[in-house]
């Protein structure tokens, strides 16, 4: 354990033969660690939602993907599954798929069994543990293809292998609209990149829209409140990985959209005035006092097409559901 009393990274081993204790170097944070320490020195208080996804929130957003409210991933299904053949004739016989930010590799089957002879594909996530056992299940249900996993961050400029023999197009997948995860900068800079990985092929893009504020609001704010044990996991995965003294009961989710910036925003709002020790510091929280926990921005299809077209993408087909509520873009790079 950190000594509670020093803020440097030395801890103390008591020493058992008589002699003085004598200070041992501690491991050092881990980034999620370092992250969420700068987090909560800076004004206001933040941190990535990259971090929500340990095992238990991978499982709480699976939950979510379920819930009655949140309409955005059945109605990419649904959409990928009823557009299937045109955007199959999009992409072209013998095509290589690289997904960002693969997962368990769910969505991507619907497009692989509409593509003729999808010659490889080539998930990309951070988890590589995690990766290698779904593209294992994967091979045993499409024997043909070439499933070759790559444990990386896909934010970060990447090599990828050569294009097979023979294959067709290079086309990115990206579903689920975790673009609006990004700040907007990010989100041009993510483009931006993938443009140039997917150069002479395209990007399949899964993006929300922007809709009635009611909607979005119940869509993270779920009556079972899934999504604020999703928002509030995050300070259990502090606790369990990095010692933090999160009191669970001293924080609330808050989730609300912010019109004039198409966005949800996430946050995690402190209940009364406390102190929060995380490797040996204290952070002192007023009542009512928040950590932003995520944004999730919402786009117009034209708005969505204008941010491609600046990433160096001829935006391309537009496939949405009957209400319009989430749309999915052939991006050609
Ligand atoms: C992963 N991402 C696109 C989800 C979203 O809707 O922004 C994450 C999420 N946060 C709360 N509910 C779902």
């Amino acid at each position: 354990m950190r000594n509670p009393t020093s803020s440097s990274s030395l801890s103390f081993v008591p020493a058992t033969d008589g002699r003085k204790p004598q200070a041992a170097a501690a491991a050092p944070l881990s980034e999620f660690g370092r992250e969420m320490r700068a987090g909560l020195a800076r004004s206001p208080r933040s941190i990535s939602p990259k971090f929500f996804y340990d095992a238990a929130g991978s499982q709480l957003f699976d939950r979510i993907c379920e819930l009655p409210e949140y309409y955005p991933t059945r109605t990419e299904l649904r959409i990928l599954g009823e557009c299937a053949g045109e955007i199959a004739g999009q992409i072209g016989p013998n095509a290589e798929i690289v997904e960002f930010g693969a997962g368990s590799l769910t969505k991507v089957r619907l497009l692989l069994d509409a593509l003729e002879t999808p010659r490889r594909y080539l998930p990309i996530d951070i988890s590589g543990e995690h990766l290698e056992a779904a593209a294992e299940r994967l091979r045993a249900d499409y024997p043909d293809l070439v499933v070759q996993p790559i444990a990386a961050d896909y934010t970060m400029p990447l090599v990828l292998p050569a294009p097979m023999a023979g294959a067709g197009r290079r086309v990115g997948f990206f579903p689920g609209s975790t673009i609006g995860n990004f700040e907007p900068d990010e989100a041009l800079a993510f483009l931006q990149l993938a443009a140039r990985m997917l150069r002479g092929g395209g990007l399949l893009i899964g993006v929300d829209l922007v809709k009635d504020p009611g909607r979005l609001h119940a869509a993270y704010n779920d009556a079972q409140g899934v999504t604020a044990e999703f928002n509030l996991n995050l300070l259990r995965r502090a606790n369990a990985e990095l010692d933090a003294g999160f009191d669970l009961d001293g924080f609330s989710h808050a989730a609300f959209y912010n019109a004039p910036r198409r966005r949800i925003e996430m946050h995690l709002v402190s209940r009364r005035a406390q102190s929060v020790r995380l490797d040996g510091q204290d952070f002192a929280f007023e009542e009512g006092e928040t950590i932003h926990t995520e944004y999730s921005h919402k786009f117009t299809v034209e708005g969505l097409r204008a941010l491609a077209l600046r990433a160096g993408f001829r935006p391309g087909a537009v496939w949405t559901d009957p209400e319009r509520l989430f749309s999915v873009h052939w991006l050609a790079a």
